[in-house]
């Protein structure tokens, strides 16, 4: 018999409490509710992409290793620490995305995107996978959506695409909880970021006892990490630190100035934050976070950059490109914290209850007679007594609900009772359908034609 190793290192009582199962630390189920707010948060972001010119994108959950290691960066904590990554049968290392740009850039060379007017602007509504440490706003499986504008480089992409994320931060009514903080980290030109690793290094040479346990190992392989650690020690380092704005070269310098003029002319508040460097190794320049107003860094809703190093890295020929993703999961809680409404859209119209087998038949057409004239319709065609029935029809607080029994067969008619009220009249069977148009309005009918259909 083979031993149940989930049992063996002892924690069981992750899997299930007693014989129930329960889902994994770090995901979460996405409820009826909170589903709304997802929805209302994917139409936006498609609607302003859509009128910006970007196209939908979904690369697949998982990739080859690899792909991830090579962008990110090994030295990342994302790859040292925080990736799903598993062998197949074959025994290839595969990993579950932990963000989106990587493979968006492995499709964009794959599928020689270099061809397409440029620059190639995509954009992705997909979930993502990092073995975070789970706390409020940290999940293992969590929600990105993201924009991606690969072959060209202009500060005015940068500031278009800013402002593109802080508009849809505006229609979802949370622009005022958070402030865009942006930095420049250079490029690799030797006179530019490399310069500024070597006195970075040799500022912290030495200095290593009084860094905190993570930020020990960054001194050689991450130094710019060190810059943005929020313990008390290594903030007071980072402080002292050459900073990096002080060694951008001339090029790199005067993209940021054009940038933060551009930003300016938007309209977009901007703190200049030198100790942001992002947690991956692919940004090149342009450097930019929405933090929330009280929490700062913590509670970060969205993050990006540019990354004109990626796609010949990733094998591609050299091509510049900006990005964005901002994180699903927290915009929806701040929504919730405000009291942001979003239009609901799963409440019923009309609740259909019956007696007798030959009503049930009768009901059973009716039923998605109504549902295809956008008559959002439930009916009851299991449960036996029509005290049960009207039971039910007041929970799913449908405001009308429809009654055929014996005699509405025998005579061809139907009960229309208005929940609400209480009052309820008789209608020809035939006129159902019209009577209920009526009723509920043209305005409120949930419609749609293939061409529109909305997912
Ligand atoms: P990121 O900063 O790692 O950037 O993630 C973007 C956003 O995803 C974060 O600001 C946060 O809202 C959300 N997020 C990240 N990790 C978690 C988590 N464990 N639980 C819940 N939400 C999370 C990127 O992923 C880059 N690919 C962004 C980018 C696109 N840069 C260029 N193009």
């Amino acid at each position: 018999m083979t031993q149940d190793k989930t049992a063996d290192s002892g924690i069981e009582n992750e899997v299930s409490k007693g014989n129930k199962f329960q889902k994994p630390k770090g995901v979460h189920d996405i409820l009826p509710d909170t589903h709304e707010y997802f929805t209302f948060v994917k139409k936006v972001v498609r609607h302003r992409c859509r009128q910006s010119g970007f196209r939908r994108i979904s690369t697949p959950i998982f990739e080859f290793t690899d792909v991830f290691k090579r962008s990110i960066g090994n030295d990342t904590d994302i790859v040292s620490k925080e990736m799903y990554t598993f062998q197949d049968r074959k025994g290839r290392s595969l990993t579950l995305k932990p963000e989106g740009t990587a493979g968006v850039v492995r499709s964009y060379i794959e599928h020689n995107m270099q061809l397409l007017p440029q620059p190639v602007e995509l954009y992705y509504i997909e979930p993502h996978f990092r073995y975070d440490r789970p706390q409020k706003g940290r999940f293992r499986q969590f929600w990105q959506f993201g924009f991606e504008m690969i072959g060209e480089s202009d500060p005015a992409l940068d500031a278009q695409l800013i402002h593109l994320a802080h508009l849809i931060n505006e229609d979802l009514g949370v622009a005022e909880l958070f402030k865009l903080q942006i930095n420049s980290i250079g490029c690799m030109k030797k006179e530019c970021r490399p310069r500024y690793m070597t006195d970075l290094k040799n500022f912290y040479f030495g200095k290593e006892r009084s860094l905190c346990e993570n930020c020990k190992g960054r001194t050689e392989k991450n130094p710019l990490r060190l810059l943005d650690c929020k313990e008390e020690d290594c903030v007071i380092l980072a402080g002292l630190a050459p900073t990096l704005k002080d060694y951008l070269c001339p090029e790199c310098k005067e993209y940021h100035e054009q940038l933060l003029d551009l930003l300016k002319a938007l309209d977009i508040e901007y703190v200049e934050n030198p100790s942001l460097v992002r947690g991956l190794d692919y940004y090149t320049k342009t450097v930019f976070e929405f933090w929330d107003r009280e929490t700062g860094a913590q509670n970060a809703i969205g993050g990006g950059g540019r990354y004109d190093g990626l796609v010949e890295i990733m094998g591609g020929q050299p091509t510049p490109a900006v990005g964005f993703a901002a994180g699903i999961e927290r915009i929806v809680d701040n929504m919730k914290r405000e009291h942001i409404q979003v239009p609901r859209k799963d409440n019923l119209h009309v609740f259909v209850a019956q007696l007798g087998y030959e009503a049930k038949k009768k009901c059973l057409k009716l039923i998605q007679k109504l549902r295809d004239v956008g008559i959002k319709t439930v009916g009851a065609l299991g449960k036996a007594s029509i005290k049960a029935q009207l039971h039910l029809a007041d929970r799913f607080q449908a405001p009308y609900t429809i009654i055929m029994g014996i005699t509405e067969v025998r005579d061809n008619t139907a009960i229309i009772r208005d929940m609400k009220r209480g009052s309820q009249k008789i209608v020809s069977y035939d006129k159902v359908l019209d009577e209920m148009k009526k009723l509920i309005g043209e305005e409120s009918l949930d419609t749609y034609s293939p061409g529109e259909v909305v997912y």
